[in-house]
């Protein structure tokens, strides 16, 4: 693999231990992904934030980065497994929130910015067409990739971590443009009402499709916010990385040739709506998975004004997102009904299972994914019915 001079000597240690463990990281990947030479990335952001899911060996590991690592390029943060601030009103304990704060707090010293959101690109890490990223978490790669036309493989912790400390990547994957070309088709009869249908329809496709490319074809429209639950879902029920909206995503004229065709009906999208649903009254719902935009601010504003809810309701975004909520006023409708912001988390990385609720309603069929996972029942539901569900009795 071809390394430049900088690079031999991040290589050799001559930029501190921390960047040379960074460089080794990705030579490593490099071979492993024959590229012939490293990249440079304009911005990064690292998953994987959650002491849930890193443990004691991934606190360890960051605060060695810590030590002398520097973040060179502008890398943001996935949101961790609790609220930052608010973390005792989620229930959380406090030996879990202590390590949490240890991680982020490793994570700043590296010079991270302290985001913890899974929609950077919508809350200032905004990567432009044909830039170079690497990003780890799923359904963010996914829309920066297919939605933006940036181009980043779905990075791990630790080469996300590397990348950031050393600038770079290595040049293979979804960063050549040949390997951005579709490999399913999908020909997509369904009529397509809402964010939920495309969470419901990506779910089908990526279980399909598993780590392939699909161009979708047959869909009019399709707003942000359906393409955000979409990059979720086909990254949750498969390794999906990529895909292709024909006519409305901006490598779309990558057309497939000689290529299978799958079809999604209303018959894949009512079996798939059904296998999303398990018995039970919900205890918990949750709303923004991805986290939410400003517009299902406005509309969860909307819905809720005037109105109480009766269980545990989270609504998921980032501290940028609920800041101009604030702004608008929707943040306040959505709080006097008794809803709670979830800041700096979401209902998967917040160990929710352990704060002693059972059945959890979400219009998100990524985090029904995960949620069943983590041994909860689950109730997928359109946004509307989800406040109808946490306000009902009151
Ligand atoms: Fe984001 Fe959590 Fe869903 S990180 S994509 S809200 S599982």
């Amino acid at each position: 693999m071809h390394l430049t001079r900088e690079e031999e000597a991040m290589l050799a240690g001559e930029e501190g231990r921390a960047t040379q463990k960074a460089m080794q990281i990705l030579v490593a990947l490099g071979k492993i992904y024959d590229a012939e030479r490293m990249v440079r990335v304009s911005s990064v952001q690292v998953s994987g934030v959650s002491y849930k899911n890193l443990g004691d060996a991934g606190l360890e590991f960051l605060s060695e980065l810590a030590k002398d690592g520097r973040a060179r390029v502008k890398t943001t943060l996935n949101p961790a497994g609790m609220s930052l601030t608010d973390w005792k009103s989620q229930g959380i304990e406090r030996g879990f929130a202590e390590k949490q704060l240890q991680v982020i707090d490793a994570h700043g010293k590296l010079g991270l910015e302290i985001s913890c959101t899974c929609t950077p690109y919508l809350a200032g890490n905004e990567p432009k067409f044909g830039q170079h990223i690497a990003w780890g978490e799923s359904s963010a790669v996914a829309f920066a990739n297919s939605v933006i036309g940036a181009r980043t493989n779905r990075e791990g912790g630790p080469s996300a971590l590397a990348a950031s400390l050393t600038g770079r990547t290595p040049l293979y994957g979804l960063h050549i443009e040949e390997n951005r070309a579709p490999t399913m088709a999908v020909d997509v009869a369904a009529r397509l009402r809402s964010p939920e249908d495309f969470s419901a329809m990506g779910y089908f496709v990526g279980r399909e499709i598993k780590d392939g490319i699909p161009y979708f074809r047959g869909i009019k429209r399709a707003g942000l916010e359906d393409l955000k639950t979409l990059s979720a879902a086909l990254a949750s029920s498969g390794g999906v990385a990529m895909f292709h909206v024909e006519g409305l995503t901006p490598e779309s004229g990558l057309k497939p040739e000689n290529i299978e065709a799958l079809t999604f009906t209303k018959k894949e999208l009512a079996e798939t709506d059904s296998l999303l649903n398990d018995d039970g009254v919900p205890d918990f719902v949750s709303v923004g998975c991805p986290h939410c935009s400003l517009a299902e601010l406005a509309t969860l504003a909307k819905l809720l004004s005037g109105r109480r809810v009766e269980r545990e309701f989270w609504v998921c975004c980032s501290r940028e997102v609920k800041r101009q909520g604030d702004e608008a006023g929707y943040s306040r409708a959505i709080e006097e009904s008794g809803a709670k912001f979830a800041l700096d988390t979401c209902m998967v990385v917040a160990p929710v299972e352990e704060l002693g609720y059972r059945v959890v309603a979400t219009n998100s069929a990524k985090a029904c994914h995960y949620l069943r996972n983590a041994g909860l029942k689950v109730r997928f539901m359109p946004l509307e019915e989800c406040v109808a569900e946490a306000t009902r009795g009151g």
